[in-house]
């Protein structure tokens, strides 16, 4: 990798302040100059091509510059690109309300694809609340349910229990659910208390005999739900996939006996969908992977528009519904506002990405493709001891770094960080979670592809712990 920086990277370094990263690795490892973004490739300023291998943050579900989404954009901001949502209706976003519901329901791509007829299936999810991005939609998720709540003759229900090791965003109510201390510890004095459940029942994925068998780790998990049952709100969790914890799965029984265990007890579901859903767990919705899982609230972002534009989608139940609906002066209105929620632009490019979901076979290219990533791993894994605990699901496959004897690497030596300059300089964006190296790639990334993304995953590793 060449160190020597270009005037734009110079310039960079004075202005601008990168996300969630310690500003003074910038200056000796420059930040990617990209000019164009095809697929799964970048292209940057000095000619190279590096394959995006975590999908932009979890987001390009259907790769860079895809031509259908691109033309909805393009469409729709020569209709009218942004017109307030409340007061206001318009035929897509109608349009999208109905087939997000419709795919939340578990209906096939008849009633969510490009010729899904109008109107409203019945099914469990009923109704469609946007905001303008993953942590917002999540603080809208929680609103949701303390307010339901207390207008269902629930008042004192107003903690909230989550899943430990999760992260569902960056704002203050979304810290407060996340279970991360890296992101989280500094702004604690900020933060609401949360019970964090402990002892999920980690898998490696769909081969692991104990995929769907939790048989070992609920009664734990429903004792230390007990004492709760009376006091939550609701408990909060990613389906299947802790992306941010690690790209950890779990057992998706789990969800079933969490929705068995809040039914009996008047507690609602939040499932955080942000980076499971979409396909990425071969699914359109993680939850689907287990049966009657579904939550009382869903929430989805980032693949929702293939990754182009920010947009969350909140999605809820009739018997959530009504329990606002009531004259205005009950107060019983639900009172949030996001500038930009259900943004046209965005709205056009998610109902584009369903036609593509659907059109393109999207699960079924997942289905064909997304094994060989979690066969790459376990490959490599067997003549590496320094990789450990290979895992996978749909398009995602991870593994931690570890010594040789399989202990926890010195997280101060960062040899995560260490890898992921070795991938860059071979081609490929694979941004590390501490020690552990994930292949997180559009759900269309064909097979050549992800192998070149395994090989050079393999030759990262090597560089640094061969
Ligand atoms: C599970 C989950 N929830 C919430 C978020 C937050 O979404 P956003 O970054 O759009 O605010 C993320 C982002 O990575 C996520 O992975």
């Amino acid at each position: 990798m060449n160190a020597r920086r270009s005037e734009l990277v110079e310039r960079d370094l004075a202005v601008l302040w990168h996300p969630c990263g310690q500003q003074r690795d910038y200056q000796d490892f420059p930040p990617l100059e990209v000019v164009a973004a095809k697929g799964c490739r970048l292209t940057l300023a000095d000619g190279r091509q590096v394959l995006d291998a975590i999908a932009s943050w979890w987001c390009k579900s259907l790769g860079h510059g895809h031509p259908r989404l691109r033309a909805a954009l393009i469409a729709q901001a020569e209709t009218f690109e942004h017109v307030i949502l409340a007061n206001t209706t318009n035929e897509p976003v109608v349009r999208l309300c109905e087939r997000l519901l419709a795919l939340a329901n578990g209906f096939g791509e008849d009633a969510w694809g490009p010729g899904a007829p109008a109107g409203r299936r019945d099914g469990h999810f009923a109704r469609v609340f946007f905001a303008d991005n993953g942590s917002t939609g999540v603080e809208v998720a929680l609103k949701l349910a303390l307010q339901a709540q207390a207008q269902s003759g629930r008042p004192r229900r107003t903690r909230f229990a989550a899943l430990a090791n999760g992260y569902h965003g960056e704002t203050v109510g979304a810290l407060s659910v996340g279970d991360c201390g890296l992101y989280k510890d500094t702004f604690a004095p900020l933060l609401f208390p949360c019970a964090m459940i402990g002892g999920l029942p980690y898998r490696s994925g769909p081969e692991d005999p104990r995929w769907q068998d939790v048989a070992e780790e609920w009664p734990a998990i429903e004792r230390a739900l007990a004492p709760l049952a009376d006091e939550l709100a609701a408990i909060v969790y990613e389906p299947v996939l802790q992306g941010a914890g690690g790209m950890r799965l779990y057992a998706p029984a789990l969800l079933s006996r969490l929705r068995a265990w809040a039914d009996a007890h008047d507690v609602l579901l939040i499932a955080d969908e942000i980076a499971a859903g979409m396909g990425r767990c071969g699914a359109m919705l993680a939850s689907h992977l287990a049966d009657d899982a579904l939550a009382d609230i869903a929430v989805l972002s980032k693949g929702l528009t293939g990754g182009f534009l920010p947009l969350a989608a909140v999605l809820t139940t009739q018997r959530l519904h009504d329990a606002f609906d009531a004259e205005w002066s009950a107060g019983k209105a639900f009172l949030h506002s996001n500038t930009y929620a259900g943004n046209a632009l965005a709205v056009a490019v998610a109902n584009a990405a369903l036609d593509a979901y659907a059109e393109e076979a999207v699960l079924a290219q997942v289905a064909a493709n997304g094994p060989a990533l979690r066969r790459g791993l376990r490959a490599l894994a067997e003549t590496r001891p320094f990789l450990r605990d290979v895992r996978g699901v749909g398009m995602m496959a991870a593994v931690d770094l570890r010594q040789r004897d399989g202990s926890p690497l010195d997280r101060s030596q960062r040899t995560g960080w260490r890898v992921y300059r070795e991938a860059v300089a071979r081609g490929a964006l694979l941004r590390p979670l501490g020690d552990t190296m994930y292949l997180f790639p559009p759900l269309n990334t064909g097979p050549g592809d992800l192998r070149a993304m395994i090989g050079i995953l393999a030759d990262s590793v090597d560089a640094v712990l061969g």
